[in-house]
């Protein structure tokens, strides 16, 4: 019989590592077994992702992306590859070799990290936010402050559902901190309950309101200049010739 155990307190390491750039990736780690998540890692900084990796003595448990991209290449699955261990999407996506697929509310726990993801389609059929701790990774579904969210027009994208998707909001305590997939560079994050009055989209009171957003939004950004071979190349999980990405 075991007596005196005392419990295993968990230390989480949370951390935005793609400083200085547009494209936000996410490293979660148990300091206790030094087992680590990447969320959303892009392909330009593989190389450096990895070097971290190994120098800071961690295990990769897993590699998750919040959605599928098409604005630059992810490095979700080469970096699976690289260090053994799945890649993790919702179960709608179209992407071929994630290996291991979750459906909403799922709650899947990494030697310590207990993780819940929420599908929140709109800006992709299969965007989710992935709930660890206080943090939300929103991806494109949810950006901070005036950044409002992500687009509804590239593929899959709809702006229906992007709008009911909002709901899934509701399931979280406004002190839950929201980490998206893109902000500009040096944006703090802040919590929902922030973004509640900040936000321009979480002040849409219509659906009408919404989409007049997107509209306007769509103007503003243009086309999506690596579409072409960062979409393809993320679904097929090929890389493209590294002249295209870096
Ligand atoms: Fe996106």
């Amino acid at each position: 019989m075991l007596k005196n155990v005392k419990p295993v307190r968990v230390v989480m390491l949370f951390e935005q590592i793609n400083q200085g750039v547009w494209a936000r990736a996410y490293l979660i780690v148990d300091e206790t077994t030094k087992s680590a998540v990447l969320v959303d890692p892009v392909i330009d900084f593989i190389e450096r992702d990895s070097a971290m990796l190994v120098e800071r003595g961690l295990t990769l448990v897993c590699v998750m992306n919040t959605h599928t991209h098409a604005d630059h290449v992810s490095a979700a699955i080469h970096l699976a590859r690289k260090f053994g261990c799945p890649y993790l999407m919702h179960e709608s996506t179209g992407v071929s070799c994630a290996d291991l697929l979750v459906e909403d509310r799922q709650e899947i726990s990494f030697s310590g990290l207990d993780f819940t993801f929420h599908l929140s389609p709109g800006h992709t059929s299969d965007a989710m936010c992935i709930e660890i701790g206080d943090f939300l990774l929103t991806g494109d579904f949810l950006f901070n402050g005036e950044g409002g969210v992500g687009r509804d027009d590239l593929p899959s994208g709809s702006i229906d559902d992007h709008w009911n998707s909002l709901q899934v909001l509701d399931r979280f305590d406004p002190e839950i901190l929201i980490c998206p997939g893109h902000d500009p560079p040096g944006l703090p994050e802040s919590t929902l309950g922030e973004n509640r009055t900040s936000n321009p989209v979480l002040q849409c009171s219509t659906r009408a309101d919404y989409e007049l957003w997107q509209r306007n939004e769509w103007e503003k950004l243009g086309e999506v200049s690596r579409l072409e071979y960062s979409l393809p190349a993320n679904l097929t999980c090929q890389l493209p010739d590294p002249g295209y990405y870096r």
